[in-house]
């Protein structure tokens, strides 16, 4: 990006501290632009192409941060939240000073796949409702899941206030007639992000969903090795496979 922006609001924006703080910097001569020390705060300086050094360190600056999240049971898919921790509480400050927020919502009981940006435009892109992104989620669901359920899914499924889903692609991965009532292992992936969409899909086949995760959003699918509550920034080939994403 071409645009010059105040050296104060970089700063800021980078975790340095508040205006406030950044001017007393300033003052100290701790800030060096170019390699001349700065007596402004306000001075306009173009992020990408002058050199910004605080303390001796070089300030590599990026405007948005892209976060993959194996999100756990018990935390909030939110920013704040009232009584629950939410999934921005389990982030470092070196993240959480870029604002980021969830991309969409997983239940509180949900695990797995959460996009977590301060990319509003890469947000809207994927959550919205005309680009159907597909998502894959892993259930474990009480009851025998059966070829019917397939078809049903795939021609679309009436939930309980009427509205009538998407197809939907059903794997049926494992059966266990052993437990009560029988328990399955199944994939299901769904276009389309209505509120407790899975859960109600089962629910209006007469079963339901002990346990859910979220596999994969788009292209970007849950890195195996992060434990629930860990997180990562993505890798820059899955930023770009994300914005790929057809409109
Ligand atoms: N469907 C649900 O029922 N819950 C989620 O968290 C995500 C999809």
């Amino acid at each position: 990006m071409k645009t010059t922006q105040r050296l104060d609001k970089i700063l800021a924006h980078m975790g340095y501290g508040s205006r406030s703080e950044i001017k007393r910097l300033v003052k100290m001569k701790a800030v060096v632009v170019n390699g001349k020390p700065v007596s402004d705060s306000g001075l306009q300086v173009n992020p990408y192409e002058d050199r910004i050094e605080v303390d001796g360190e070089t300030v590599v600056y990026k405007e948005f941060i892209y976060l993959m999240m194996n999100k756990p049971d018990g935390v909030i898919s939110a920013t704040e939240d009232n009584r629950d921790r939410t999934v921005i509480d389990l982030l470092e400050e070196k993240f959480r000073h870029f604002d980021p927020f969830p991309v969409g919502r997983l239940d509180k009981d949900t695990e797995g796949l959460l996009l977590l940006t301060n990319d509003g435009k890469l947000s809207h892109n994927l959550l919205s409702p005309r680009k159907h992104v597909p998502k894959m989620y892993f259930a474990e669901v009480q009851g025998l899941v059966n070829e019917r359920d397939r078809a049903v899914f795939e021609a679309g499924v009436t939930l309980d206030d009427g509205y009538v889903t998407m197809p939907a692609k059903l794997s049926i991965l494992s059966l266990d007639e052993r437990e009560a009532g029988g328990l399955s292992r199944i994939e299901l992936t769904i276009m389309e992000g209505k509120f407790h969409q899975v859960k109600r899909m089962f629910e209006a086949v007469g079963k339901k969903v002990l346990y859910l995760k979220r596999m994969s959003m788009g292209a970007l699918l849950l890195d195996e090795h992060l434990e629930p509550g860990q997180y990562r920034e993505l890798t820059e080939d899955e930023r770009q496979s994300l914005q790929a994403e057809p409109s």
